[in-house]
């Protein structure tokens, strides 16, 4: 599906059509394209690779129920807010060395639209 969408956006892009919105993602569609395949945001889910992110904004890390690695419980200390997000999923292994989470997001636009997005998961 993303495989096919990322095909027609190249067609698109090749042809200089690429409408604008195809062109800019909103939060949800980038939580969609790179966050939902590990994590559910959906309250009261079980978590699916990742931990569920249903209200992760404002909680503290490593404080639902999964099985998270040791460097996460670590950090356990670090609230998420927009900041720690943000250097979270910059490069998530800087962030918390160890972490089992490598997927990372180096558009800083993009995760801005993301973190926005993530602030409206209850
Ligand atoms: C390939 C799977 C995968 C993808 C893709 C992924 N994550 Fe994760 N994520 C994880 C795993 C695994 C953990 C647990 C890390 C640990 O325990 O070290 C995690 C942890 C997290 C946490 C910490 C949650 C907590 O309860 O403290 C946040 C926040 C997070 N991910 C957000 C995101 C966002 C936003 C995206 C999309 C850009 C994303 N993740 C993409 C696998 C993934």
């Amino acid at each position: 599906m993303i495989a096919l969408r990322r095909l027609i956006l190249c067609a698109a892009l090749g042809l200089g059509l690429a409408p604008a919105a195809a062109a800019q993602p909103t939060g949800a569609d980038i939580y969609k394209q790179r966050c939902a395949m590990c994590h559910t945001s959906k309250a009261g889910a079980k978590p699916g690779i990742g931990p569920n992110l249903a209200g992760v904004y404002g909680r503290t890390a490593a404080s639902t129920t999964y099985n998270y690695s040791a460097a996460m419980k670590k950090k356990a200390a670090v609230k998420w807010d927009k900041a720690s997000l943000d250097a979270f999923l910059t490069y998530p292994g800087k962030f918390i060395p160890g972490t089992k989470m490598v997927a990372q997001l180096p558009d800083k636009t993009m995760r801005e639209k993301l973190i926005a997005y993530l602030v409206t998961l209850k």
